[in-house]
């Protein structure tokens, strides 16, 4: 029988983005969230000032871009989310994948939650609902927090309905958003929202550089300190902060870069995500200095009295300058809006990895995967974060998940892939066929021999730490419980589901990743 006699094999074809702006501005979507407006400022000023910029920008070189463009070849070349990518890979390699998954699926419990109290805040601006005692307010009135954990209180679920509700509606946003696809859903929240992200931010900057006290703020932020660079922690905090921000080693750039075309300049891409974003942060950084040096200046105190992180930040600093800053309810507005648009923008990337998954390896359509894993994930989210201890739930599970987890999955992956698989001569040759500059022998160091050191040392000490001290004075069975549990029991599920045969109807067998839907080659 002669070939053309053979019909053409029928593909499933893989959905994609529209092109490469659409692609450029969903990874910046992704990156640009909370850790760049509530960490990155904090952990400056914490860990050196000016000098910190030093290791943060060779974090930025020697890790951040390297793992940046290995999660980019490792979707585009296999053009699957992490389970399929590293199936395709290598037969063996599939855990590894869902080890990812399982890391968002705990990181898209509770950041939702801090989303919800971000929409609220823009709300309560308006009328400065914390009164004169934000701290008091944030945590007794408005999340009605039992400090659970602590001291044998316990940890309960009971419902906050003034929590819960904005929770719930934030889900409903992101699972519509999720539903709709690639293009009309996840692309078009961050093609508008990015932008309107930006421009917010710029305005709220170029305000809070007018206020009294603003240039005692930045002095503080950027005054260097030398001398940190000698300490050890400093450059472990520089290459914490760099994977947290740049959204690597998690499985969210794999999963995107699975939906590029063919023809795209994955390198090119990638140096515009990974300096916008640090732009973006130094922005930001400039804009909560300037503005903790007007709180600092206005109660008469040195800016190390007022200046905290995470949530103190947002929820209780930032409301206080709200309340004393000439023009309240618009750096309200601009602050909280901002940071709930960049907190949507990043769930979405996170959630799409989980959704992705499941979608690829049981072939269900995207609005069943949708309406039963993200259903699943909502109620979760819902109970765990949405009741009085949710906020020791959320910081346990935090500091487990950021830390130990990315890091100790990003590890497990480089030195897999470089040392074990030995693919990054694939991975390298698919960056280079249309990307505009070429990845070579200095990329490859990093990924083989900077990267392996740099991850094992921060999660030995991460690890040694958390045995050690335990986690934020709360009590171990908390913190065992909620912490190494859930490390636990992701682990454990990564392993059980790669055992799961791939349905006939899945990704694996349906969708090729070098041909169209007619079977012919696009490579
Ligand atoms: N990259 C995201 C952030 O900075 C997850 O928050």
């Amino acid at each position: 029988m002669s070939e053309s006699a053979v019909p053409a094999p029928k593909f499933r074809l893989r959905e994609s983005f529209t092109g490469r702006n659409a692609f450029i501005l969903v990874a910046i979507g992704s990156a640009v969230g909370l850790g760049n407006i509530w960490r990155f400022p904090y952990i400056t000023y914490e860990n050196g000032g000016g000098a910190f910029l030093i290791p943060y920008l060779v974090a930025l070189l020697t890790a951040g871009i390297p793992i940046l463009l290995f999660d980019y070849a490792i979707g585009y070349k296999f053009r699957g989310s992490p389970p399929l990518a590293f199936k395709r890979l290598h037969p063996s390699a599939e855990s590894i994948g869902w080890l990812q998954v399982g890391i968002c699926f705990l990181i898209a419990i509770y950041y939702s939650a801090i989303i919800a109290w971000a929409g609220m805040y823009a709300w309560f601006s308006l009328t400065q609902a914390w009164g004169d005692d934000a701290e008091g307010f944030f945590f007794e009135e408005f999340l009605q927090y039992d400090g659970g954990g602590t001291g044998g209180t316990g940890i309960s679920i009971d419902f906050v309905a003034q929590v819960g509700w904005p929770l719930i509606a934030v889900w409903v946003l992101l699972l519509v958003a999720l539903g709709a696809g690639v293009r009309k859903g996840i692309s078009a929240v961050s093609v508008v929202g990015i932008p309107l992200l930006f421009i917010m931010f710029i305005i709220l900057v170029g305000y809070s550089l007018t206020l009294d006290g603003a240039a005692a703020g930045l002095n503080a932020l950027f005054t260097p300190d030398w001398g940190a660079l000698t300490s050890g922690t400093v450059w472990i905090q520089a290459y914490g902060q760099i994977f947290f921000t740049l959204s690597v080693g998690f499985g969210i750039m794999i999963t995107y870069a699975s939906y590029l075309k063919r023809r795209s300049n994955t390198t090119g891409s990638g140096l515009v995500v990974g300096f916008t974003n640090s732009s973006f942060e130094l922005l930001a950084a400039i804009g909560v200095f300037a503005a903790l040096g007007f709180l600092a200046t206005a109660a008469g105190t040195a800016v190390d009295e007022v200046a905290s992180s995470g949530l103190g930040l947002a929820f209780v600093a930032f409301p206080t300058i709200v309340s004393e800053a000439p023009a309240s309810a618009l750096v309200g507005v601009l602050f909280f809006g901002g940071l709930f648009l960049a907190g949507m923008t990043s769930q979405i990337s996170i959630m799409e990895v989980v959704i992705s998954s499941v979608k690829d390896k049981t072939g269900w359509s995207r609005v069943k995967t949708v309406a039963i894993v993200g259903g699943l994930t909502a109620v979760l989210s819902i109970v765990l974060i949405g009741g009085v201890s949710g906020v020791t739930i959320l910081d346990v599970v935090d500091a487990f998940s950021n830390n130990v987890g990315i890091v100790g999955g990003a590890f497990i992956a480089v030195v897999m892939v470089t040392w074990v698989y030995r693919r990054l001569d694939v991975l390298a040759a698919a960056l280079n066929r249309f990307g505009s500059f070429k990845v070579g022998p200095i990329w490859k160091a990093m990924l083989g021999v900077v990267l392996p050191v740099v991850l094992a040392v921060l999660l030995v000490m991460d690890i040694s730490d958390k045995i050690t001290e335990g986690y934020g004075g709360f009590d171990t069975w908390v913190v065992v419980t909620f912490g190494w549990g859930s490390l636990a029991a992701i682990i454990v599920a990564s392993i059980v589901l790669s055992f799961v045969p791939w349905h006939g109807t899945s990704a694996l067998h349906e969708e090729d990743p070098d041909r169209d839907e007619a079977g012919k080659e696009t490579v």
